[in-house]
C-alpha cells in the first residue's frame, strides 16, 4: 500500500473553521481513524493528520457578522472541533491549522518558488466566483448563471482583479498519463472517470491569489495579494510534515512519510485533490500520494447534510443519547464508503439494537450468565477429546477478511467479517443448548468445551473491535475477567486460539449496549 516501506500516512480534509462540524464531517474523520488505528496495530509506523482550514472570504465574513476578528472567531470554532474529536476518541497524530506560522511560512515559500520558476504568473482575472464554495467558475461551467456545484447552485459574482495564475495547463498531459499508469491513484473508479473526463476537456490556468479581502496568507512577492484558500489548504498535507522547514532536521517527518498513502475526502472536493493538488506537487517536483479516495455523502431525504442547508445533525447530541461506540459503529457499518449513504437516526437506533445490543451484547451476557450458573463464574478448561472447532475455524478466517476489506477501503465489510463470527457464536449457543448439557453429568466435558469456545471467541472479538470502537473492547475484556488492555495486543496473534486462561474468574457487568426504545428515542422533542 505504501510507496515507502512500512509507513502509512493518512489524512482527512482540513475542515472549514466556519462553524461547528456535523455528523458528515465526523464520518470522514472516524473512517480515517479506524484505518490509522488498524495500521498502528499492524505494526506500521503511522501518521494520521487532520486539521482546520481557517482562511478565506467566507470565514472573514462570518467573523465580521459575529463581531469578532477572524482569528478570534476561528479560535472559538477550532476549540469546539478539538472537543468533538476528543469525544469521538480520534487518534490523530497531528492537527494542523492553516493560521499557524509553521503552515503560513511554508505556503509563502511555495508561492515564491513557483513564481521564481515561472509556474505562477501575473495576469488580469475575469470570471465568476462562488463565495460559499470558494470556487472560481468559467462562464461555460455555470448552470443557469449560478454556481456549477450541483449541491450549491447559489449566486456567483463577477470578479475582475489583477491576479496570479498557476500554469495548470502545462501539466495536464503529465497528469493524465499519471492517472492512466496508476489505476489506484483516484478511487473509487467512478470518480476516476469523472476526473479524467474533466481534465480531457482541457485545463485552464487557475487564479491562485486574491486582492479583494485580507484574511489569507500574504504573497511574498506582492503582499497586496493573499493566497487562494484552496492552494493554502491543500499544502497542509506537506506543511504539517515540515516540508521546506528552516529548522535543522525539521523536515524529518516529511522525508519519512511523504508521499501520503491515502487522502480521504468527500466527493465534492475530489477535483481539488485529484487535479490541482497533483499539479502543485508536480510543479514542486514531489511524488504524488498513493491514493485519493472520494467517499460519498451522508444524505437526508432533502439531500446532502450540509451547514449551508442547515439540516445538520450534531454528533454531540447523538453521542449523548447513544454513546461514542454506537455512533462510530453506525457510521462505519451503515454507510457504504464509496457511495452516498442515507442517514437517519432511526437507522442508527436499529443498528444499535440489532447488531450491538442483540447480537454482540447478548452474546456476552448470555455466555457470562451461563458461566456463572454452571461453572461458578470460572472459565472452564476445554476438553481435548471434544472435537468442536467451528468457532476456531471461522475465527481464523476473520483476520484476513478484515484486513483485505480495510486495504480495499470497504470498511463495512470489515465489520461484517467480525459479525459473521458474532452470529456463528449465537447459533452455536442454540445448537449446543448448554442448558440441556448442564442437566447431564456425562456431558460435563462437552459443556466445559462449549463455554470455553464461546468465551475465547468473545476474547478475540474484543480485540478485533479495537480499530473501530474505543470503549467496547476494554469493557468486553473486563467482563471476561482479563487483566490486560485489548488495545495493546499483538495484532497478528489476535485470532490465535486458546489465549483465554482457564481458571479466570469472569466479572459479568451491565449490558454492553442497553436496548433503546425507538418510540422514546425518536419521539420529537417537546419544545
Ligand atoms: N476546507 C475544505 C477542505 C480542504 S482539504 C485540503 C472543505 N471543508 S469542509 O468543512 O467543507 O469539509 C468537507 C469535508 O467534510 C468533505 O470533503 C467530507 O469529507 C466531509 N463532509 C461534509 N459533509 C458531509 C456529508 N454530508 N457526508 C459525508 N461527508 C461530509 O471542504
Amino acid at each position: 500500500m505504501s510507496l515507502k516501506t512500512g509507513t502509512f500516512y493518512v489524512t482527512t480534509p482540513i475542515y472549514y473553521a466556519s462553524g461547528d462540524l456535523h455528523v458528515g464531517h465526523a464520518y470522514s474523520t472516524v473512517a480515517a481513524d479506524a484505518l490509522a488505528r488498524l495500521s498502528r496495530l499492524r505494526g506500521r509506523k503511522t501518521r494520521f493528520l487532520t486539521g482546520t482550514d481557517e482562511h478565506g472570504q467566507k470565514i472573514e465574513g462570518k467573523a465580521r457578522a459575529a463581531g469578532k476578528s477572524p482569528k478570534e472567531y476561528v479560535d472559538g470554532v477550532v476549540a469546539g472541533i478539538l472537543r468533538l474529536w476528543d469525544r469521538l476518541e480520534i487518534t490523530y497524530d497531528d492537527f494542523i491549522r492553516t493560521t499557524e506560522p509553521r503552515h503560513e511560512r511554508i505556503v509563502q515559500k511555495v508561492f515564491q518558488r513557483l513564481y521564481d520558476q515561472g509556474d505562477i504568473y501575473k495576469a488580469e482575472y475575469e470570471g465568476w466566483y462562488c463565495t460559499p464554495c470558494e470556487t472560481f467558475w468559467l462562464e461555460r461551467q455555470l448552470v443557469n448563471g449560478k454556481c456549477g456545484n450541483p449541491e450549491c447552485g447559489g449566486e456567483v459574482h463577477l470578479l475582475k482583479e489583477e491576479s496570479y495564475f498557476l500554469r495548470q495547463s502545462k501539466y495536464a498531459e503529465r497528469l493524465l498519463a499519471y492517472i492512466d499508469e496508476h489505476p489506484g491513484f483516484i478511487q473509487p473508479p467512478s470518480r476516476r472517470n469523472e476526473m479524467v473526463n474533466f481534465v480531457k476537456q482541457g485545463l485552464e490556468d487557475i487564479c491562485v491569489t486574491r486582492t479583494t479581502f485580507d484574511w489569507g496568507v500574504a504573497i511574498p512577492f506582492d503582499p497586496r495579494h493573499v493566497a487562494y484558500v484552496w492552494i493554502d489548504a491543500l499544502l497542509n498535507y506537506i506543511t504539517a510534515l515540515g516540508y521546506l522547514s528552516d529548522e535543522p532536521g525539521g523536515d524529518a517527518l516529511f522525508r519519512e512519510f511523504w508521499p501520503a498513502d491515502l487522502h480521504i475526502l468527500g466527493k465534492e472536493i475530489m477535483r481539488f485533490h485529484s487535479i490541482i493538488w497533483p499539479i502543485l506537487l508536480m510543479a514542486l517536483d514531489l511524488p504524488l500520494p498513493g491514493k485519493v479516495f472520494g467517499h460519498g455523502w451522508l444524505v437526508l431525504d432533502e439531500g446532502k447534510m450540509s451547514k449551508s442547508k442547515g439540516n445538520v445533525v450534531d454528533p454531540h447530541v447523538l453521542m449523548e443519547k447513544y454513546g461514542v461506540d454506537a455512533v462510530r459503529y453506525f457510521l462505519l457499518r451503515d454507510m457504504p464508503f464509496g457511495t452516498d449513504g442515507r442517514y437517519s437516526e432511526a437507522a442508527l437506533v436499529d443498528r444499535l439494537n440489532v447488531d450491538l445490543a442483540n447480537d454482540l451484547g447478548n452474546l456476552l451476557n448470555r455466555t457470562l450468565t451461563m458461566v456463572e450458573k454452571y461453572r461458578e463464574g470460572v472459565v472452564p478448561a476445554p476438553v481435548a477429546a471434544v472435537d468442536d472447532r467451528a468457532l476456531e475455524r471461522l475465527l481464523g478466517e476473520v483476520l484476513p477478511s478484515l484486513e483485505t476489506a480495510m486495504d480495499e477501503l470497504q470498511i463495512p465489510a470489515a465489520l461484517e467479517a467480525i459479525w459473521r463470527l458474532v452470529s456463528l457464536a449465537n447459533h452455536y449457543i442454540e445448537d449446543n443448548a448448554p442448558w440441556r448439557l448442564a442437566k447431564d453429568p456425562a456431558e460435563k466435558g462437552r459443556l466445559d468445551t462449549v463455554l470455553y469456545n464461546l468465551l475465547e471467541t468473545l476474547r478475540a472479538i474484543g480485540s478485533l473491535l479495537v480499530p473501530f470502537l474505543p470503549e467496547s473492547p476494554g469493557r468486553i475484556w473486563a467482563q471476561l475477567g482479563l487483566e490486560g488492555d485489548p488495545a495493546k495486543i499483538v495484532w497478528s496473534e489476535v485470532t490465535r486460539w486458546g489465549q483465554l486462561p482457564p481458571g479466570t474468574t469472569v466479572r459479568k457487568g451491565p449490558p454492553l449496549f442497553p436496548r433503546i426504545d425507538p418510540k422514546v428515542a425518536l419521539a420529537p422533542e417537546e419544545k
